[in-house]
């Protein structure tokens, strides 16, 4: 499997300021990419362009050779996203309604269904109880979790995570780590966002640091 970003520049409506300029990368399955660097250097936005939901102005994404522009739908339900703010991702009423949200859109076996929102609820040692819990009444750091469990219920073969750790208590920083671990040796693809580089070391192939919107940086082990 193979992600790739070809000369891909962005500015978001009304900018004159690109957030991405001329970005090249490829990222491959079987590895885990860290996109570092200072606060508005694009990280978000590259992860954001990288799963296809902002169009960059030049350039393109392929995924496999298929641009993501051309193919949006058919490819959806291979990235997983974490946005950095969990907010902008929880909408509904209840944790179970939240996590069964996407799944609900491609799986129709609510068995099925349930048997994952249970193996989840396990691997996060999460007790039942929080399913039938307003998404609001929860912590910026369960918040996080549930959205990453919305995500993970679809196995989507590319997870996109933004700043994934922020206000994770250290048991799920472990789990969050487990995750990342198990997708890679899935074959999967992981890019992590983050300005902290200390939490991912050992976890990561790559390493990819931008400044205003550029690669400045790429070492890999
Ligand atoms: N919705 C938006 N509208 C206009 N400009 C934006 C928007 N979102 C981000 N930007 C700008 O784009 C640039 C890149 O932002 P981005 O959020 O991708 O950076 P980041 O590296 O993720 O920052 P942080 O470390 O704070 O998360 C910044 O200059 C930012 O101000
Ligand atoms: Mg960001």
């Amino acid at each position: 499997m193979k992600l790739e970003l070809v000369s891909v520049s962005y500015r978001y409506p009304g900018q004159q300021e690109y957030a991405l300029k001329e970005v090249n990368a490829v990222f491959e399955g079987g590895k885990t990419y860290l996109i570092t660097g200072p606060n508005g250097a694009g990280k978000t936005t590259l992860l954001l362009v990288a799963a296809g939901l902002l169009k960059p102005e030049e350039g393109y994404v392929t995924l496999d050779g298929i641009r993501l522009d051309e193919h949006t739908r058919d490819l959806r339900r291979f990235f997983g996203v974490l946005f950095q703010n969990p907010d902008v991702m929880l909408f509904n009423p209840t944790v179970y309604d939240e996590i069964t949200y996407s799944i609900k859109q491609i799986e129709k076996n609510e068995g099925l269904i349930a048997q994952k929102v249970e193996e989840l609820l396990k691997f996060f040692e999460l007790n039942k109880d929080i399913l039938t819990k307003p998404v609001y009444t929860l912590s910026y750091g369960f918040k996080k979790i549930i959205a990453l469990i919305s995500i993970l219920i679809y196995d989507p073969k590319i997870l996109l995570l933004d700043e994934p750790h922020t206000n994770l208590s250290k048991k799920f920083v472990k789990k969050v780590a487990e995750v990342i671990q198990t997708k890679k040796e899935c074959g999967g693809i992981t890019i992590v966002s983050s300005h902290n580089r200390r939490v991912y070391e050992g976890l990561t192939d790559c390493v990819i640091y931008i400044v205003n919107g550029r690669i400045v940086k790429k070492t890999c082990k």
